[in-house]
């Protein structure tokens, strides 16, 4: 009975292109049991597709895409390698033009990039002649930040990420994690409305992953970021995620929206445990089962 009742919780639906507004209300929802009307979303990705011209031919990365996030939302994306993941990501920043589409913010066209919605991506570009201080900075001294203002703000990150002791070291006397840490502090620091990772943690070890999993999970209860995060690990998508979104092997198309209710019995665990819970397990089971059936077709 107990089992029957726990399948019954997970709700997946398979992302048929409908049209647009309610098909970006129906995703927003977080369960069919949650009634109330459907807010604007905070980002929503309205029919992005994307076709890159290349000199050996077209390449087409995006089929049309829905997808709308909630405000305070952490949605992560998962999917079979060059599906366009990333590729979905540059958009949504505005970093990159969609061939056809569009990316709202409030219900709102996005315009182009802005401290609005920061990215950190994979590979972690700190500027090598600046400290740590001047590294978490570098976003409020562009955006003309007072100092008082930023002094505090720089603070703040520099205590939330365990980085006070290190504030006057250079990049490279950091470790890969540390400079991770310092990257997010960065983009954290111009307070973004959205932040948009791209496999923030793709280049880490084992162990600096886990402590940094833990660190968004802790940020994300104490601060109400809205978040769309990439990720090769279904696991990391489960621990983290409202909602997992899976996507098709390329042409990228959004095959599934998962979500994941925040009174699961694991939440709150750390992730090795929680990893290890039953109820964890089916999850990561759903969405491995799908990215694989996604790299046979390809
Ligand atoms: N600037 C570009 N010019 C041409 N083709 C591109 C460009 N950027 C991406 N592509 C192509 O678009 C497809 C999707 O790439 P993308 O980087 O978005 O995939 P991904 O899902 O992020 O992959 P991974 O999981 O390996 O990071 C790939 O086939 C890639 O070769
Ligand atoms: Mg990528």
């Amino acid at each position: 009975m107990a089992r029957v009742r726990r399948e019954a919780r997970i709700v997946t639906r398979d992302a048929a292109p409908t049209p647009h507004i309610a098909h970006s209300a129906a995703v927003g929802a977080v369960s069919p049991r949650d009634a109330s009307p459907a807010p604007v979303p905070k980002l929503e990705l309205r029919g992005i597709a994307k076709t890159f011209r290349t000199d050996h031919g077209d390449v087409e990365a995006l089929a049309p895409c829905d997808l709308a996030v909630r405000e305070g939302e952490l949605v992560m994306v998962v999917g079979p390698s060059g599906c366009g993941k990333s590729t979905l990501m540059s958009i949504a920043a505005g970093l990159e033009a969609p061939t056809s589409g569009e990316v709202r913010v409030d219900g709102r066209p996005a315009g182009p990039a802005g401290p609005q919605r920061t990215v950190v991506f994979q590979r972690f570009a700190l500027f090598p002649s600046e400290t740590v201080e001047g590294n978490i900075a570098f976003g409020l001294t562009v955006a003309g930040v007072a100092r008082a203002e930023r002094e505090a703000r720089v603070a703040e990150q520099l205590e939330l990420m365990g980085l006070a002791r290190f504030r006057r070291a250079w990049p490279h006397e950091l470790s890969g994690g540390m400079q991770q840490r310092v990257a997010i502090a960065r983009a954290l620091a111009v307070r973004p409305e959205i932040l948009l990772m791209d496999e923030p943690f793709g280049a880490l070890d084992a162990q600096t992953r886990t402590v940094l999993q833990g660190e968004i999970s802790r940020l994300r209860r104490v601060m109400n970021y809205t978040v769309l995060f990439i990720t090769h690990s279904v696991e990391e998508a489960v621990y983290l995620g409202d909602r997992v979104v899976v996507m098709s092997s390329r042409p990228g198309r959004i095959r599934r929206d998962i979500a994941i209710p925040h009174d699961e019995p694991w939440r709150g665990l750390e992730i090795e445990d929680a990893s290890m819970r039953e109820e964890f397990i089916r999850y990561k089971r759903e969405i491995w089962e799908l990215i694989r059936t996604e790299i046979v077709r390809e």
